[in-house]
């Protein structure tokens, strides 16, 4: 950062970021990029494709290339990088549905100082997911599912599942960890463990991926329920901020107790870095749990690996996963 004289400028980028996140959501739920890979590549043709008037499409067009999310190569529009590996429709890589993930919240971090002024005791059942219908089950994991296969594949990629026999996926969601996983193992066996309405919607994905003989869901709330005695490799992912400190440290100590002698267990979490000054994706995720009054926060590197060492783990291991936004810590169960 400059050391001159202070000004707004970044300020004000904060303050009207909501702006650009409505103008991705916009382009995305009109599906812009998809058409300009279609051909629809000048703001004209963009009019058209769209059905919007040429002078939205304009404002739009233009929005986005202030974004960088398209580029005007001459006289023709094109997607960004980023935007036609993940947000072009004919991609099996399209992660549109994920870009919706948090849009519930909109309306409510307009009155974030309100909810922060809630001295209500905060409660371990999160909102977010205890009691939703099979319907909002389908749409959170829609969205989960198109950006987990990415996660799930990169935790393939980065820890070697040969010598395992069975994955326990702690929160698995739509399974997409344990999908990939038993994709690029044919040995392997999961167990996608979530609560009921999500191992229905869990069961579909499993189905659509042709892998029902070899994943089993497991109803359960893991904060409450036992968790099965048969995995020899556990992982937890992305719902580190969805608690707080002591019902973490009570899953993993959960987690544990039912792995096998030399068990492997990886927590894939938001974690901030040591010193808690960042980064800010994780510090925004446990600000998100101020919303529903849940016990969830941001935890970071070090507090996690004090949770895993707490529990009895060994070997404890610290990984980048996504930079800036996911970390891998993991660790051993001794052998008896
Ligand atoms: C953001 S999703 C992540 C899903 C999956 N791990 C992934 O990375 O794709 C969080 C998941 O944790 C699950 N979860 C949260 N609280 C839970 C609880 N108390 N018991 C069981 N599952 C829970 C949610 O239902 C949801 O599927």
């Amino acid at each position: 950062m400059s050391l001159g004289r202070p000004t707004t400028v970044r300020l004000q980028r904060i303050a009207r970021a909501y702006r650009e996140s409505g103008a991705l959501l916009a382009a995305v739920e009109l599906d812009l990029f998809s058409k300009i890979n279609q051909g629809a590549n000048t703001e004209e043709k963009l009019s058209a494709a769209l059905g919007i008037s040429s002078l939205n499409a304009e404002r739009i067009t233009v929005a986005c290339l202030g974004l960088g999310l398209i580029i005007r190569d001459e006289d023709k529009l094109k997607n960004a990088i980023d935007v036609e590996r993940f947000l072009t429709k004919e991609k099996s890589t399209y992660a549109g549905d994920w870009m919706f993930f948090t849009q519930p919240d909109w309306e409510k971090w307009g009155r974030l100082s309100d909810f922060l002024k809630n001295n209500e005791p905060a409660k371990l059942d999160n909102e977010t997911v205890k009691g939703i219908t099979i319907d909002e089950a389908r749409r959170y994991h829609r969205a989960t599912f198109s950006i987990g296969r990415g996660a799930g594949r990169l935790f393939v990629r980065s820890v070697d599942l040969s010598f395992h026999h069975r994955m326990l996926d702690i929160g698995g969601g739509s399974g997409a960890y344990c999908i990939e996983a038993c994709n690029a193992n044919p040995h392997l066996k999961a167990t996608v463990l979530d609560l009921p309405e999500v191992t229905l919607v869990a069961q579909e994905f499993i189905a659509e991926n042709n892998l029902s003989d070899r994943i089993i869901t497991h109803d359960a709330d893991f904060n409450k329920d036992p968790f099965p005695k048969d995995a020899d490799i556990a992982i937890m992912a992305s719902n580190l901020p969805m608690y707080g400190r002591q019902a973490i440290q009570a899953v993993i100590q959960k987690v544990y107790d039912a792995l096998l002698p030399n068990g492997e267990f990886h927590l894939i979490g938001e974690a901030l870095n040591e010193d808690r000054s960042g980064p800010t994706d994780p510090a925004i995720w446990g600000l998100a749990q101020t919303l529903h009054n849940s016990t969830g926060m941001a935890h970071s590197i070090t507090e996690c690996t004090d949770y895993i060492k707490n529990a009895g783990f060994q070997s404890i291991d610290i990984n980048e996963f996504v930079p800036g936004v996911l970390t891998r810590i993991s660790g051993v169960k001794s052998s008896n």
